[in-house]
C-alpha cells in the first residue's frame, strides 16, 4: 500500500466547495483503483483564520506545509475583508520557498462543453500553458517612496534570470515531446529589451538541443489574439509569471470557463511539496450558493494523483471527467443546472462503474 500525506488548505469564497468535492472523487477513485491511501489534514487558513487571529497562515505555515507529500488547494481572496495583495501574499509565497516553479496550466475544450469560439472544436482547443513561477514578474523587489505625497513613486522590478528561464524552457520542451511537439515562447521582447531579450538569448542558445520540437515565438500581445482567432496553433506555451497568469486565463475562457481548468504549481526536482489547486479564485459574486464548478478542482487532484505517480487512479478520473461532461453534466457557469455536488456525483458515477 503507498501512502500519502496530503496538506488541504481549501481558503476562502469557493475554495472549500470544489476542494470538498475533488476529495470526494480522490475517495472514490482510492477506493475503486486501490494500492494507494491518501491521508488528508485540513489547514484552516485563510480569510476566517485572518478574523480570529489577525494572520493568515501562521507563522510557521512553510514548515508545516513541508511535511507534506503534497498540497491541495483550493482559493483565496475575500476583497470586501482583507485586501488582496494580503491575502494572496501566502499562496505566492507558498510556490516560490517551495520552488515551484513549473505551473501547468492544461486547456482544453472537452467535447459537450460548448465553447466561445465560433467554429472552434475540441479538436481545436487543447493546449499547456507553462507558466513560470518562481521569478519574473511577481518578485517581492520594490518600494514605495514619499508616500501619499503628490511626487510620490512606487518601483517594482521584475527579476529574470538565466537559469529560471533555462529550467522552464527545459520544462516546456519535454512536456512538448510528450504531446504535438511544438512549443511557443511569449515575451514581449521588442518592449522590454532587458529581461525578456534575455528569454529570447536563451531560447537561441538551447533549442538545438531538441530538434525534435518546433519552436516559435511570439509577442504577448499577438498571442491574446492568436489564442482566440487559432488555439490550434499552440500546443505548449511558455511565458513569464505575469504572461503566463494572463494567457491561462484566455486558456480557461476558449475552453468553456475558468471552472473547468485545473493548475499544478510543480518543484520537479521533488525537493518540496508541489501544489495542485484550480486556476480560478474564490469567486465571492457566487460563493455559498453551492452552485461553483468543482471539475477545475477535480482535474487538479487528477494532475496531484499523476504527479504521485499514480497513474491509473490519475486516469480514472480524468476519463469520469470527460464521461460526464460529454453526457451533458454540467453546472450553471457552463450552460447547466446542476449543483457543485450532484456535479462531483456524475463524475463519480463515471468512476465506479468503471
Ligand atoms: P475568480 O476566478 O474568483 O472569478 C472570476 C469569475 O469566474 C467570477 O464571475 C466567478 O463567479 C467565475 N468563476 C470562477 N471560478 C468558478 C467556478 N469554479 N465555477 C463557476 N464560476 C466560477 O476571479 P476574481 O473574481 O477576479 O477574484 C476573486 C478573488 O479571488 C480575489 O480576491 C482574487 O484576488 C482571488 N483569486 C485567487 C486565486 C487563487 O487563490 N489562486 C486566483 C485568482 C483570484
Ligand atoms: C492565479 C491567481 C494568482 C496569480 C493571484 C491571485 C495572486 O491569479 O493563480 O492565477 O496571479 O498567480
Ligand atoms: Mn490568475
Amino acid at each position: 500500500m503507498k501512502e500519502y500525506e496530503i496538506g488541504v488548505f481549501a481558503g476562502d469564497g469557493i475554495g472549500p466547495e470544489v476542494v470538498a468535492q475533488g476529495i470526494r472523487v480522490l475517495d472514490a477513485v482510492q477506493d475503486k483503483v486501490g494500492g494507494f491511501r491518501l491521508t488528508m489534514t485540513d489547514l484552516p487558513w485563510g480569510a476566517i483564520y485572518w478574523t480570529e487571529t489577525g494572520r493568515l497562515v501562521p507563522e510557521d505555515f512553510l514548515d508545516i506545509l513541508s511535511g507534506f507529500d503534497a498540497i491541495l488547494f483550493g482559493a483565496i481572496g475575500d476583497p470586501a475583508r482583507v485586501p488582496d495583495h494580503i491575502t494572496l501574499e501566502p499562496l505566492i509565497r507558498i510556490r516560490q520557498s517551495f520552488d515551484q516553479y513549473a505551473c501547468m496550466r492544461p486547456c482544453r475544450l472537452y467535447p459537450g462543453v460548448h465553447g466561445p469560439l465560433a467554429g472552434k472544436g475540441p479538436e481545436d482547443v487543447d493546449l499547456v500553458v507553462l507558466r513560470e513561477n518562481s521569478e519574473g514578474e511577481y518578485v517581492d523587489s520594490g518600494g514605495r517612496f514619499r508616500r501619499g505625497r503628490p511626487d510620490e513613486v512606487a518601483l517594482q522590478t521584475a527579476i529574470h534570470t538565466r537559469r529560471g528561464i533555462e529550467r522552464i524552457l527545459v520544462f516546456g520542451f519535454e512536456l512538448a515531446a510528450t504531446r504535438r511537439k511544438r512549443l511557443t515562447m511569449i515575451t514581449k521582447s521588442n518592449a522590454q529589451k532587458y529581461g525578456f531579450v534575455l528569454w529570447d538569448e536563451v531560447l537561441a542558445d538551447m533549442r538545438d538541443r531538441y530538434p525534435e520540437i518546433e519552436v516559435d515565438k511570439q509577442h504577448v500581445d499577438a498571442a491574446a489574439m492568436n489564442m482566440v482567432r487559432s488555439p490550434e496553433r499552440f500546443d505548449v506555451i511558455v511565458a513569464s509569471n505575469l504572461f503566463g497568469d494572463i494567457l491561462s486565463e484566455i486558456g480557461g475562457g476558449i475552453s468553456g470557463g475558468l471552472g473547468l481548468a485545473p493548475s499544478a504549481n510543480i518543484n520537479p526536482e521533488r525537493h518540496y511539496p508541489s501544489m495542485f489547486e484550480p486556476t480560478h479564485g474564490s469567486a465571492p459574486d457566487i460563493a455559498g450558493q453551492g452552485i461553483a464548478n468543482p471539475v477545475g478542482a477535480i482535474l487538479s487532484g487528477a494532475m496531484m494523483l499523476e504527479w504521485l505517480e499514480l497513474d491509473e487512479a490519475a486516469a480514472a478520473v480524468r476519463h469520469a471527467v470527460e464521461a460526464a461532461l460529454a453526457s451533458g453534466a454540467a453546472t450553471r457557469d457552463i450552460g447547466g443546472v446542476l449543483s457543485t455536488e450532484q456535479m462531483a456525483e456524475r463524475i463519480i458515477a463515471h468512476i465506479e462503474e468503471r
